[in-house]
């Protein structure tokens, strides 16, 4: 059907375009988690590095729980909110006091944990362990917006909840990590804020705002 051409359109986009990133290639939760607190307010080129030396000094959830924060604290260092490292040291002892020291299976028991948000724990629930759960950060209300012509504000609750129900409704069934983290590489390389690559683009001969010349006017905000 039209859902599963959709993101088949997308996975075999991903299957050639897709970047070759370290936390890739594992379905470790932990270092899917490591990545993805990074990545929220840092850019993969400069996070490159600190997940790598974060991943050689702390290479599972229990060597991090048994840390000193000063020393989690140090590894940050330069990357800047540091509140994420507090939460994910806070974290990774909620996971030996609650979970015996095994991370989380389920999306909602992944989504307990401090510091852990609905687009880390998708992201983590799906990568990890093929939990169909659609991880939407900015990249995607982009790229659904424009696909779907979608002009209701995305930084409303409303047209929050609608393209999340969008993403969630095209989600690969089967192979929803790979789903999530295609959305990613697409948002970042081909559907960017500026400029975007229509031309290579998977979905362009399917994307309202192309047909409609309206890319450059979406995604909508309101203005705060
Ligand atoms: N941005 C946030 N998470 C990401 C991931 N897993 N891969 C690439 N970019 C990302």
């Amino acid at each position: 059907d039209n859902n599963l051409s959709i993101s088949t359109l997308l996975l075999r986009w991903y299957d050639v375009h897709k970047r070759d990133l370290p936390w890739r290639g594992t379905h470790d939760p932990y270092a899917i988690w490591i990545s993805e607190i990074i990545l929220q307010q840092t850019r993969i080129q400069q996070g490159w590095d600190y997940f790598v030396r974060f991943m050689r000094r702390f290479p599972d959830v229990v060597s991090l729980a048994q840390a000193h924060e000063d020393d989690v604290l140090k590894l940050w260092q330069g990357l800047g909110y540091y509140s994420r490292a507090r939460n994910l040291h806070a974290a990774a002892q909620q996971v030996v006091d609650r979970f015996g020291g095994q991370f989380p299976r389920t999306y909602s028991d992944i989504l307990s944990l401090k510091g852990i948000g609905e687009y880390t724990a998708a992201a983590i629930a799906s990568i990890a362990y093929n939990e169909p759960y659609a991880a939407v950060d900015g990249n995607v209300f982009r790229v659904l917006s424009r696909l779907f012509d979608i002009d209701t504000p995305i930084n409303t609750p409303v047209g929050k909840k609608q393209i999340t129900a969008v993403a969630q409704s095209i989600l690969h069934p089967r192979f929803p990590g790979l789903h999530n983290q295609a959305m990613m590489d697409l948002g970042a390389m081909v559907c960017t804020p500026a400029q975007p690559e229509c031309v290579e683009c998977p979905f362009q001969e399917i994307c309202l705002a192309l047909a409609r010349n309206k890319v450059a006017d979406l995604p909508v905000k309101n203005r705060l």
